[in-house]
């Protein structure tokens, strides 16, 4: 099936949301894709903030108005807010239930068996329950869709900023929760509390561990036949089921598409991005975490602010799969977005297992960060960034990958990565930005 963009719908807006909208300028950015150098970026770290009333971004149901699709300023507008909430906000804390053990995401590629005909019958019975939900239930598939639309578009706004938890320091807490109550509202669907949704192992190349390549689009979700778990608007390179998912495809300034380069070097550089994601920014954990992101702060240009993860094999991904999953305003409607995510969510666990330097932000404005999130019994719940650390508070861990390959391997040899000293741009080069009211603010 061929797609058209044109044939996307978007509601309606009301004339309030439109003026408001208007009313707002244009918001633009500081430059694309501008590498500094480590000692850079720490100055730039310490310096973000400066004579800002410094406070974390909180998440607010009133704050919610129309966003713009796409990665830019001027896409249309489009309403993905969360509908109103019917009882009060109940704060959320996970606490591990002590008498149960942890469930485990496993990767996908090494289900066999009786356990993978169960897992596919679950998965695409709890997808097709989802997807039935009314409309207006926050618990179905198109308002997990929306709800992450409303963070990614500026829809959400903190102290009148349009936020995107993209880019920065957001990122890995958000994902963590979104994926949780994802997670938690197919339970509930599936009547089975230990439904454990399974990761896409991507970065496993197929050496060692049950030897089965996790590079490739999982089967599960790509068969066209099964409405559940397929989605339509995908690049046709999904429908190719040997092909190696490429993880460096657009990140920094390479636009080349998968395709073009052969199994082996599609692994190879595969390998390579990972080791740069990982492990080469070893002593600078800001390089991994994203910028630094408070109240207030404007959305920026695509790509800058985003950790070494986020900005290669994390994005690189969404671009391979394509389509709706390149764009963060339909991202979550594809069900593959989540074992994708999955796989983020495991890595940055790893990440900070690798090195005692490996840590998360300690800044007041990274741990009370607050998102809100419905759910399974339409509950409208807040939750802190704090409280996204310890995996294991929320009940699961994932399969220990014995194989990652690009520990050791991936050290240049492609001729992909940038070398070590060279990182995505983090800090908020704050004297360039102008704010969403077209005001030029110095820092
Ligand atoms: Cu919220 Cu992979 O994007």
């Amino acid at each position: 099936m061929k797609f058209d963009p044109s044939d996307r719908k978007f509601p309606e807006l009301q004339a309030h949301q439109l003026e408001e909208l208007q009313s707002e300028g244009p918001v633009s950015g500081v430059g694309l894709r501008k590498k500094l150098s480590i000692s850079q970026i720490r100055t730039r770290a310490s310096r973000a903030g400066t004579g800002v009333r410094a406070a974390p971004v909180k998440i607010t149901f009133d704050g919610c108005k129309p966003g713009r699709v796409g990665l830019g300023t001027d896409g249309p507008l489009m309403h993905c807010c969360p509908p109103m909430p019917k009882g009060p906000i109940v704060d959320f804390v996970p606490v591990r239930n002590m008498s149960k053990p942890l469930r485990v995401r496993k990767a996908l590629q090494c289900l066999e068996g009786e356990e993978l005909e169960i897992y596919v019958q679950k998965l695409r019975k709890g997808y097709a329950l989802m997807r039935a939900l009314p409309l207006d239930d926050p618990r179905c598939l198109e308002q997990h869709r929306m709800c992450h639309c409303a963070h990614s578009t500026g829809a959400y706004t903190c102290q009148g900023v349009g936020v995107d938890i993209h880019f920065g320091w957001l990122f890995y807490p958000f994902h963590r929760f979104f994926l949780y109550f994802h997670e938690r509202i197919l339970q509930h669907l599936l009547g089975d509390p230990d439904f454990t949704l399974h990761f896409w192992n991507w970065d496993n190349a197929g050496q060692g561990g049950c030897g089965k390549p996790g590079d490739i689009i999982p089967p599960m979700y790509a068969d066209p036949t099964q409405h559940s778990t397929f989605h339509h608007n995908r690049h046709n390179r999904t429908y190719h089921p040997d092909l190696v998912v490429d993880l460096w495809v657009d990140a920094w300034n390479e636009t080349r598409l998968p395709g073009g380069f052969s199994k082996e070097v599609t692994k190879a550089r595969n390998l390579e991005t990972m080791h740069w994601a990982m492990i080469t920014l070893k002593d600078a954990p800001e390089g991994f975490s994203g910028r630094v992101y408070r109240a207030g702060y404007p959305r920026v240009t695509p790509y800058v602010g985003a950790g070494t993860l986020e900005v290669s094999a994390h994005g690189a991904l969404h671009k391979w799969v394509g389509i709706d999953m390149d764009d963060f305003s339909f991202a979550a409607g594809d069900p593959l977005f989540y074992p994708h995510h999955e796989n983020i969510d495991r890595l940055w666990d790893v990440w900070r297992n690798l090195s005692p330097n490996n840590t998360v932000p300690n800044d007041p404005d990274f741990l009370d960060a607050e998102f809100l999130f419905y759910d399974e019994n339409i509950v409208l719940r807040r939750m802190k960034a704090r409280h996204a650390l310890d995996m294991s508070a929320f009940g699961y861990e994932y399969e220990d990958v014995p194989n990652v390959e690009w520990l050791t391997q991936g050290k240049g040899d492609a001729g992909v990565a940038p070398p070590a000293d060279e990182m995505p741009q983090l800090a908020e080069d704050l004297s360039e930005l102008t704010l969403s009211d077209g005001s030029e603010r110095t820092f």
